[in-house]
């Protein structure tokens, strides 16, 4: 066969190729376009009939508008807002916009609400119009906490993001005061501080002992053992340093010992800023552990060098610092570079790349809004 034959056989297939995929497309464009054509005509026409009705002009159509007017929920006073609220497919789009539009809320503000949790919805159904709009999109947002959210913003310099995780925290509260009982003592992450205290004569029940700094036996959660004894042999491994805890777990009548004779010394007020009342220090969890630097004398537990280790350290083996330096006004203790604390890696890991306080963790990770 000659090139040009050759040629002329190649390009008729090319083109046979083009036509059969031509053919393919309309047969599929053809199919798509009678399924879809005669469902959307028929909402359509049962939409145009029902606006029609309600003499609603046809430039106000929205997918919100169609909704309303498909469920029997439209209601002309709210003709403008359906236009600004984005149509979400949830069982809960009728009762929020039955419920919050009779109270006041705009269209933009029902945006706002259907992005709530649950919680929250049903917290707010209970109230009358309240302004949400520089709260709503952080997840620790809490409904009921508005009006505290309102004042703290209005006295500190803080963000909004800020002032809820604050406000949730109890910071806008006076500490010792509208305590509350931890439910969960013996969980990793229990948070006992001056707003949550230990129940009356909590004792964990897994003791174990390791040796102290001071010759003595000093008692810390069982789960815990391991993961600082592994710190302790990396800090030697890696910075020469032999850590050795002092105190970990306190009982309730130590820690009274401990706190009464600091204030003896130093006053209430004083004694608060560096001794937890009996009751509400986190050393009666078992979990936590102050160190000391064995080669240091005894005025000083570290150094600097040896804090910056165990700072950007203990998280590897699940511990936290659980004082530091600039976050004093939210733990409410002076910094203590020798207090760690025991939360498991996953959360030690977090609290660590975030810089968070195990109080700020809790509220952005662990609570439900
Ligand atoms: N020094 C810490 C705050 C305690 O007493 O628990
Ligand atoms: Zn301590």
């Amino acid at each position: 066969m000659s090139k040009r034959k050759k040629k002329i056989k190649k390009s008729f297939k090319g083109i046979l190729v083009i036509i059969l995929l031509f053919l393919i497309g309309v047969g599929a464009l053809f199919i798509y376009n009678k399924f879809f054509a005669s469902d959307s005509a028929a909402v359509s026409s049962e939409v145009e009939k029902l606006m029609k009705e309600e003499n609603i002009d046809s430039t106000k159509y929205s997918e919100t508008l169609e909704y309303v007017l498909l469920n029997n929920i439209y209601d002309e006073k709210y003709l403008d807002e359906y236009a600004d609220i984005e149509y979400i497919d949830n069982d809960n789009f009728a009762s929020i916009l039955t419920t919050f539009l009779p109270k006041g809320y705009s269209g933009k503000e029902i945006n706002y609400i259907t992005k709530l949790s649950d919680k929250n919805i049903d917290k707010l159904s209970e109230l009358d119009y309240v302004d949400i709009s520089n709260y709503y999109s952080f997840k620790n947002f809490d409904v009921l906490k508005l009006d505290r959210y309102n004042a703290y913003y209005e006295d500190n310099e803080y963000t909004y993001e800020d002032v809820i995780t604050y406000v949730n925290i109890g910071m806008d509260l006076p500490v010792y005061t509208d305590t509350t009982e931890v439910s969960d003592p013996d969980s990793l992450l229990v948070l006992v501080n001056k707003y949550h205290y230990l129940p009356d004569g909590y004792e964990p029940t897994d003791l174990a002992y390791l040796d102290g700094y001071y010759g003595n036996s000093v008692p810390m959660r069982e789960i815990i053992v391991e993961p600082f004894k592994e710190l302790q042999a990396a800090a030697l491994e890696e910075i020469d340093v032999e850590f050795m805890p002092t105190t970990a777990y306190r009982g309730y009548s130590f820690q009274k010992t401990l706190y009464d004779n600091y204030v003896a010394s130093d006053g209430v007020s004083e004694a608060d800023t560096y001794s937890a009342r009996p009751g509400y220090s986190e050393h009666q969890t078992g979990l936590s552990i102050d160190l000391k630097n064995t080669a240091l004398g005894s005025g000083i537990r570290l150094t600097d060098d040896d804090y910056d280790w165990l700072s950007n350290n203990a998280y590897r083996f699940g511990f936290i610092i659980r004082f530091p330096e600039d976050k004093t006004y939210i733990t409410g203790y002076q910094f203590e570079n020798w207090h760690i604390r025991y939360v498991g890696k996953d959360m030690a890991k977090i609290i660590y790349e975030q810089d968070l306080t195990l109080e700020e963790y809790i509220d952005l990770y662990e609570t439900q809004y």
